[in-house]
């Protein structure tokens, strides 16, 4: 795919998939705006990407994407930086996994205004300058169990869920300035995340999977340039799931 000259957002990029995004994006001629909350891991990130030895411009900025001032301030940036942003990948996201029963309200709050907070935070102050330019384009990453649910997970599948609604109301909204929103729902994915998940819990989980394997980075990548490729035109507020059949 084409991205020769794009200007590519990818938040929580210092690592997993939107790290792998980064690459990908880069690959394929774009030049990348990338953030994340610790600066050495961002730092890290800077020295993997450069090692590829591609043409596209890197730049990098600590954020946290649940504060307002920090999102608008990156994306004022990345416009001195660049002069426009042709897409954004809200991909930012953490975890805090506990039953109902004992998950306390913070790690409710954390993970509902980094994942969904984040998202919209991060849109609005893009969205400012896609609709002056009425060209643009939004994939936001949500989640398998933001389809189905999954018991300890009531934060992050709420969260994800919400991003699938939020994907939604954003395409209708601004599909008259010629700006689509859509998202990406992957399954169990080869990352730090799921690493994280006893052997036990990643044996019942392939078990599951009609393709009998955790999707490759590869795999999301695939279907996050597609959405945000000029061959995809004709499709907004949709959710494309990246799952090897885990929910059909
Ligand atoms: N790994 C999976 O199996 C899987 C499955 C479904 C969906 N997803 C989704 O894909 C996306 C990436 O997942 P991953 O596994 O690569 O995650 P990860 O934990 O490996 O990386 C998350 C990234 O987000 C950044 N981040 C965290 N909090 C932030 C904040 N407040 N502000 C800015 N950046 C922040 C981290 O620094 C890191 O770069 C997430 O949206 C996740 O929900 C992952």
């Amino acid at each position: 795919m084409d991205f020769k000259g794009k200007k590519v957002v990818i938040t929580g990029a210092s690592r997993g998939i939107g790290l792998g995004l980064a690459k990908a994006f880069l690959a394929n001629g774009a030049d990348i705006a990338i953030c994340a909350t610790s600066p050495d891991t961002l730092a890290k990130a800077k020295e993997t990407l450069k090692a590829l030895n591609l043409p596209g411009k890197i730049y990098t900025q600590k954020v946290d994407v649940s504060s307002a001032s920090e999102c608008e301030d990156f994306i004022n940036n990345i416009i001195k930086e660049y002069g426009q942003i042709d897409v954004l990948i809200n991909n930012a996201a953490v975890t805090k996994d506990t039953l109902l029963i004992r998950m306390s309200e913070q790690d409710w709050d954390k993970v509902l205004s980094i994942n969904l907070k984040g998202a919209f935070l991060m849109s609005k102050a893009a969205l400012k300058y896609m609709m002056k330019a009425r060209s643009g384009n939004i994939v936001n990453m949500t989640s398998v169990v933001g389809q189905m649910g999954n018991g300890g997970q009531a934060n992050y599948s709420a969260s994800k869920a919400g991003i699938i609604g939020l994907t939604k109301s954003l395409a209708r909204e601004f599909a008259s300035r010629n700006i689509r929103i859509n998202a990406v729902a992957p399954g169990f994915v080869k990352t730090e995340m799921t690493a994280a998940l006893k052997e036990e819990t990643q044996k019942e989980i392939l078990e599951n999977i009609p393709l009998k394997r955790f999707a490759e980075i590869t795999d999301i990548a695939s279907a996050v340039m597609f959405l945000a490729s000029d061959d995809a035109g004709y499709i907004t507020g949709q959710t494309i799931s990246v799952n090897g059949g885990l929910y059909i």
